[in-house]
């Protein structure tokens, strides 16, 4: 979408035939709230989720087939006009805002990729000139399969954003990768993108996000628990804002969404480097990385071997990039660091914010169980120059934390 619509959004809803298909009923219901939903049920998802309780809480008939509402041409009528001209489908399709699809299956994924035309739902993706988002929902082995991570990359490569999977447990009993993301979390993402795009056109925001590892021989390294969550929610809003965004990421399980510049690293050394290349550019940074302070002194070329006694290693400093940044800042660009406490979190924080004073400093309680390092969710105290005191944002889904740091980002 190239501006904001003055009239309501209007979201093409795709439900394919995953077992998550019902969850599509509570998610329409939340897409309502800021959005004109029309549904496109696949013969596949007709079997998981009944077509009228689709059109129950859209408030639109449900549109299944290609040919639905066609009108044919006539046998030898000269210059008759192509069904696809008429019928209501292909016209909503023209000004759709957005095509979600949600759940999608390994097969959709499929279908796009090859472009293939056999349904209305693969067709009005060939058709429609709007964003294309999907929501995958499957079994762990079919999300891990080369075929569909072949798939994913060439969907990501040509824009189409993916919101999820989650981790965890699956309608089939097995625990991974593959479980529909949240419906009230898709529908948020989706609100955000409508909501503030166009906000921060222009901008250059770099954040560096997820964990670094530091290796000690081929097959060990050090590292922490960082799932990167924070960092990728923080790309996802900037992006939804329209912001030209490049992220720099440590080894995480996540899927950078479609439109976004992102540099994989390992090392903080390597982190460094792609940060400090991109710094100049940008006029935000973001380092919620937990970046590791040091490393091995000395990496061994082979399998270090367990001998009878312990084992002493000797580690030497990593270069603090925050610290760096902050040296070479001009006065029009923002940064915004972070500050992963166990214990005294404001006391601590306040004092790493003496030493590194960026704009705003994000501090975190980590090593508690639901909230912090590896999980959705965050409860963050924030010192900012303009704010005279720190502001507290209580327990919530970092995409909504998120949200609310770009709103103090933009006091400046
Ligand atoms: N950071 C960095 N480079 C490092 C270490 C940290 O850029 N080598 C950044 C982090 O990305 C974060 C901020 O500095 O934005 C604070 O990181 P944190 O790990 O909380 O604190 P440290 O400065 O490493 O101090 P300590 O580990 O003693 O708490």
């Amino acid at each position: 979408m190239s501006e904001t619509p003055h009239r309501k959004p209007r979201i093409l809803l795709g439900v394919t035939g995953s077992i998550a298909a019902y969850k599509s009923l509570e998610l329409v219901k939340y897409l309502k709230s800021s959005a004109e939903v029309r549904v496109v049920l696949t013969a596949a998802g007709s079997r998981l989720v009944p077509e009228n309780e689709l059109k129950k809480a859209s408030g639109f008939p449900v549109w299944t087939s290609l040919f639905k509402g066609a009108t044919p041409i006539k046998p030898g009528t000269p210059g008759g006009s192509h069904p696809l001209a008429v019928v209501p489908h292909i016209e909503y399709a023209k000004t759709a805002d957005l095509i979600l699809i949600a759940p999608a299956t390994a097969d959709i994924l499929g279908k796009l990729v090859q472009g293939l035309a056999d349904d209305l739902l693969s067709t009005l993706c060939l058709y429609a000139s709007c964003p294309i988002w999907a929501a995958p929902a499957m079994n762990v082995r079919m999300w891990n399969h080369p075929a569909v991570v072949s798939n994913r990359k060439i969907l990501l490569a040509r824009g189409v954003s993916f919101l999820g999977p989650d981790n965890g447990h699956l309608a089939c009993g097995e625990v991974g990768d593959g479980r529909f993301a949240e419906p009230r979390e898709i529908a948020f993402q989706v609100e955000s993108h409508f909501r503030h795009f166009g906000e921060w056109t222009g901008k250059k925001v770099l954040v560096a996000a997820g964990p670094t590892r530091e290796p000690l021989d081929p097959v060990r390294v050090i590292t922490n628990h960082s799932s990167g969550k924070m960092g990728y929610a923080l790309a996802q809003a900037a992006l939804n804002r329209g912001a030209e965004v490049i992220l720099v990421s440590g080894p995480t399980r996540l899927i950078p969404p479609a439109g976004i510049k992102t540099y994989w690293v390992e090392t903080a050394e390597e982190m460094r480097n792609r940060v400090h290349r991109n710094f100049p550019k940008s006029d935000i940074l973001i380092m919620a990385a937990a970046v590791s302070d040091y490393r091995p002194s000395r990496v061994s070329k082979t399998k270090l071997k367990k001998t009878s006694g312990g084992l002493t290693l000797r580690l030497r400093k990593n270069p603090d990039i925050l610290a760096e940044a902050l040296k070479n800042k001009k006065s029009s660009q923002i940064i915004v660091g972070f500050s992963a406490e166990t214990d005294h979190l404001a006391q601590n924080a306040l004092n790493k914010w003496k030493k590194k004073p960026c704009d705003i400093l994000v501090a975190n309680q980590v090593g508690k169980k639901g909230s912090g390092f590896g999980t959705d969710r965050n409860e963050i105290l924030v010192f900012s120059r303009k704010n005279p005191k720190p502001l507290w944002f209580k327990n919530d889904l970092k995409s909504r934390l998120a949200e609310k740091l770009l709103d103090e980002i933009n006091k400046f």
